[in-house]
């Protein structure tokens, strides 16, 4: 069966099942197993240093991992690496347009990099810039852009392939309310029109509840819960919130794990938007 009719049958998006990363002495996901479904948003939470990119690195295949621990709509991602690019758009944690480029030219080359038959590129890039409203600055250069502007560039890139799955690091990351509602209002249009399946980071417990459809509380490379918001929330009591969700699950200091260098990144992260 070739990669699209597998994808095209499977209920599962993403299966995980005993997925272990080690950098070193630091075990950064320690035998994580996952199952996103097919149309929903997921929402991967946890503290600084819990292991989401580096999971998230795994499953675009960024990073290696063995065949049978990695499926994205039933393909194994160690061994039809090639075929599963195609399914995913990606936006990562770290900036990926070229601040020098123009919007159009940077979602361009994530055209010709996706083989975008040359004809229809022009008409599919303009397309994209559009749908996250940015037709009107296409033609500045991406330095010129605002940290909201910027996302949803990375967004336009991500989407030009018509991807099945997009896999958002922290999209709203040092960003606005104003400019964090932008980037959600487009990605949900898209989802309600395509029936993508959403895999997203974030930090901003609110932003998680009100956004995803369940969510999984990552710590130490594991996950130590799993559910709808509504769920988690309820299994702690009437009134509690997903932070203190977060916190019952995670300890309450935030930074046991994390080391100084998920804080330069971080911060790196939130600096490079503003
Ligand atoms: N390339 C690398 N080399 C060495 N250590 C790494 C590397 N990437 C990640 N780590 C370590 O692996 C652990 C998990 O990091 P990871 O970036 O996956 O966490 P995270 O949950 O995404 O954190 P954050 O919320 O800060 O983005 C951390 O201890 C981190 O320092
Ligand atoms: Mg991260």
């Amino acid at each position: 069966m070739s990669a699209q009719e597998t994808a095209q049958q499977t209920q599962t998006a993403v299966r995980c099942v005993g997925l272990y990363q080690r950098f070193g002495d630091t075990v950064a996901v320690d035998g994580l197993d996952l199952e996103v479904r097919r149309g929903e948003v997921f929402g991967l939470l946890g503290p600084n240093g819990a292991g989401k990119t580096t999971t998230i690195r795994m499953i675009t295949t960024l990073l290696p991992a063995p065949p049978g621990a990695i499926e994205v709509f039933g393909v194994d991602v160690a061994r039809r690496r090639t075929a599963v690019r195609r399914l995913i758009g990606y936006v990562p944690q770290q900036l990926s347009v070229d601040a020098t480029l123009t919007g159009r030219e940077n979602v361009g080359l994530f055209a010709r990099l996706f083989d975008v038959p040359r004809r229809q590129r022009a008409e599919r890039v303009a397309e994209a810039l559009a749908a996250m409203d940015l037709t009107d600055v296409a033609d500045r250069p991406a330095k010129n852009y605002s940290g909201g502007m910027v996302r949803r560039l990375e967004l336009a890139q991500a989407l030009i392939s018509a991807p099945r799955l997009l896999v958002l690091d922290e999209p709203t990351v040092g960003l606005d309310p104003v400019a964090r509602d932008g980037v959600w209002t487009r990605i949900e249009h898209i989802k309600a029109t395509t029936a993508m399946t959403v895999l997203v980071t974030t930090h901003l417990m609110q932003e998680a509840d009100h956004r995803c459809d369940r969510v999984a509380l990552m710590h130490r490379g594991r996950i130590r819960a799993l559910g709808t918001p509504a769920e988690l929330r309820g299994a702690l009591g009437p009134t509690a919130t997903l932070d203190d969700v977060f916190r019952a699950h995670t300890g309450d200091r935030l930074d046991d794990r994390g080391d100084l260098r998920d804080v330069r990144a971080t911060r790196r992260t939130a600096r490079r938007v503003s």
